[in-house]
Parts: structure tokens; sequence; C-alpha cells
């Protein structure tokens, strides 16, 4: 079956940890027991879109370890192609994540294997039936500088998630279809959210939280409120999910607010229950809580 969806980035096994609050340099606090879920940025935002019925690959990289295995897992359970995802020499990317009873996170990437995604990849690539790229950057950001450029000259339509915050060239930048940022992201590029699209991007998004995001185009900036939540329990991976919902809404010919308003509802489930992709709705449920 061809993908209509690629994504390419970062695949990381979560160790998370419930702590009271964070410690500061030098002091130690005690937390709970150690729970490891598939994580990762990239793979998050594939399997976020594989649940709402993407045709999705990711390409990625894992090590031939433990943590491989169950990243492979969580991925094919959902139904992502992961043909495209090598077993590097490398140990499988970790992201050791601190959650606080508010649901907030805090996280320290060691890449690992993610590390080894090289543009060699992306030439090794068939973007044929392919609609739409979506990149994330836990990866080396030449291989995705790289990725932008092949896909947006084939055609396909191209998604940057600018997380982590990256700087990025000119020309890059002016090759996306939608750049998506976090407030604070935004607030780093620009003062006023309609200059990012001087930046080079045809439209861009600013996720917001439990307030929703905003769409800015070229007409102007729409805002897609949030979606109120009885309980946040884990925010880890609720922009991914977001990402993930859009770019699969993007693929299926939605109009860019139009897969915005999905999403939103997506990344509000997220937020529902504990970890990143094992919180990820599937499109019935979210039809659910439309009908709410
Ligand atoms: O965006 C959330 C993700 O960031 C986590 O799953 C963790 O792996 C880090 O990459
Ligand atoms: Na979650």
């Amino acid at each position: 079956m061809t993908n209509t969806l690629l994504v390419l980035g970062s695949a990381n096994a979560d160790l998370v940890v419930e702590v009271g609050r964070r410690p500061a340099g030098g002091e130690t606090v005690l937390g709970g027991d150690t729970v490891v879920l598939p994580g990762g940025k990239g793979a998050n935002t594939a399997v976020a879109a594989a649940r709402v019925g993407a045709s999705v690959a990711l390409v990625g990289a894992v090590g031939g370890d433990g943590y491989g295995s169950l990243l492979r897992e969580s991925l094919e359970s959902s139904g992502v192609d992961t043909s495209l995802v090598k077993t590097s020499s490398r140990p499988t990317g970790i992201a050791y994540i601190t959650v606080t009873p508010d649901g907030e996170n805090s996280i320290v990437v060691s890449p690992g294997a993610n590390a080894d995604v090289a543009s060699s990849d992306v030439d090794a690539l068939s973007f044929d039936g392919a609609q739409v790229l979506t990149c994330s950057l836990e990866v080396p950001l030449e291989t995705v500088i790289h990725a932008i450029d092949v896909a947006s000259k084939a055609g396909v339509r191209t998604v940057l998630n600018l997380s982590p915050v990256a700087e990025l060239p000119a020309s890059t930048l002016a090759q996306l279809d939608t750049l998506i940022v976090n407030e604070h992201e935004a607030a780093e590029l620009v003062s006023d959210w309609r200059h990012l699209l001087r930046l080079g991007p045809k439209t861009a998004i600013v996720t917001l939280g439990s307030r929703g995001v905003a769409v800015v185009v070229p007409a102007g900036v729409t805002e897609v409120p949030g979606i109120k939540v009885d309980e946040v329990v884990d925010t880890t991976g609720a922009g991914d999910a977001f990402a993930g919902a859009f770019s699969a809404r993007l693929a299926e010919g939605d109009r860019v607010v139009v897969a915005a308003e999905y999403a939103v509802k997506v990344a509000a489930l997220s937020v529902t229950k504990a970890g990143a992709q094992p919180s990820y709705p599937t499109a019935a449920e979210v039809s659910s809580l439309a009908a709410e």
C-alpha cells in the first residue's frame, strides 16, 4: 500500500517517573516507579496519524536492543509502516521524563540511534504517492533540511514541527507548507504571529496548550479553541499528537484550518491518559468526543 504520509523523526523509549516536584541542582528527590513507554517525537507523530486512519511510514532508527523492539511493536500495532526504520549499532534513543502532579513534564533526551538518521536514508526514499512529509527535530538537522528540500521539489507538502527548537536556513523555511511552533518558540522567532509567514512558510500553526492553536494564513489568523477535558493526566507528546493528526488530515486533502480543528481534539484526548503513544485516540474515539 502506498503511504500518503511520511514522518521523519525520532523514536525514543520514554523512561517516566512521577515526582512531587523537580529537584534543583545538587538535590535528590524520590519519585514513583519507573514506567517505560514508547515515545520520541517522530514515532509519536506517526502513531498519532496511524491511529486516526492515515497510511503512514516512519523514517527513523532504533538500536538492536529491547527498547528498539518496544518501539517497533508500538508502531506496528498502531499500523505504522516500519520498513524505513533502520536498526543502528547505537542504542535506542531514550527520553528521561519527570512528570509533576499538575501533569507538566520535563525531558532529557539521549538521541542514540536517532543521530544516525541520515541524508542517505532520505535519498533511498520513494516519494511516490506521498502527499505529505512531516518532520520534527530530534534527528540531525541536516537530514531534516535535506528531506524538506527533496520532498518539496517532488511536489510533496511539507510540515515541520519545530521541536525541539533549532535555527533553520531561510531556504528551508521557504520550502515549508506548514510550520508548527509552540507559543514560546513563536515568541523567539517573531513579535507578531502574523509575521511567521515572513520567515517563508505558506502557513503556520502556533500551539497554545489547553487554549488550542492559532492558524496563520496569508489572510490572517484563525483561533481554534482548545477542548476542555475533565482531568489532565500527562501532557507528554500532546504536541506530537497534534502534528500527527494534523498531517493525517492534510494528507487526506483537508484544508489547514479543518485539519487543525481535528488535531486539537486528538491532542486534547491525549492528555487525559498517561504516556505519549499509548494515550493517542482512534478516529472512532475522536468522533465520539465530537458527538458529546
Ligand atoms: O514530545 C514528546 C516526546 O519528546 C517524548 O515521547 C520523548 O521521547 C521526547 O522525544
Ligand atoms: Na498523554
